[in-house]
């Protein structure tokens, strides 16, 4: 068997016959364009991946741009902001791009609040944060998908 016939096999298992990864991190970095914008990255070959805003500098911004390049299969937000460490309750208001959205309350259980509203208001739960995942296509489809939103005290 050539070397060559060899790597196309190995690749076409790989593409074709590993099942999704359940569980993975997105990647987030500055798009360059403002403090509060940022692209978020995920593996094509995750059907769940996960980012804490909490855990990163746009935990502070009051409202952000988030450009996510080829959205796919599930994306969970956990959205932590300045107010999550005050223990302060807050307000989301998302920009809806008509996504498949669920919020996702303590303990796991999940809600669809996929809506026809411009924007989606949501208020934070008993840990002064607010969990929500964006289901997208299984298939790769647009190049960017837009996640804005503008959080404020109640
Ligand atoms: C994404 O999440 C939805 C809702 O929980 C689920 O029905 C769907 O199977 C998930 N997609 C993948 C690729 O796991």
């Amino acid at each position: 068997m050539s070397s060559t016939y060899f790597f196309v096999l190995l690749f076409v298992v790989f593409v074709n016959g590993s099942p999704l990864k359940e569980t993975c991190t997105a990647t987030v970095w500055d798009s360059g364009t403002g403090p509060c914008r940022a692209a978020i990255q995920t593996d094509l070959e995750c059907s769940n991946s996960a980012l804490d805003i909490g855990q990163t500098k746009y935990v502070t911004c009051d409202a952000v741009q988030f450009s996510w390049s080829y959205p796919m299969n599930n994306l969970t937000i956990t959205i932590g902001t300045q107010y999550t460490y005050q223990r302060k309750p807050f307000t989301l208001y998302l920009d809806n791009r008509g996504q498949t959205i669920y919020r996702i309350h303590d303990g796991g259980q999940e809600t669809e609040i996929t809506s026809r509203d411009k924007v989606i208001i949501q208020y934070s739960d008993a840990n002064y944060q607010i969990i929500l995942k964006f289901q997208e296509a299984d298939t790769i489809g647009p190049y960017l998908g837009f996640i804005n939103y503008k959080v404020a005290p109640q």
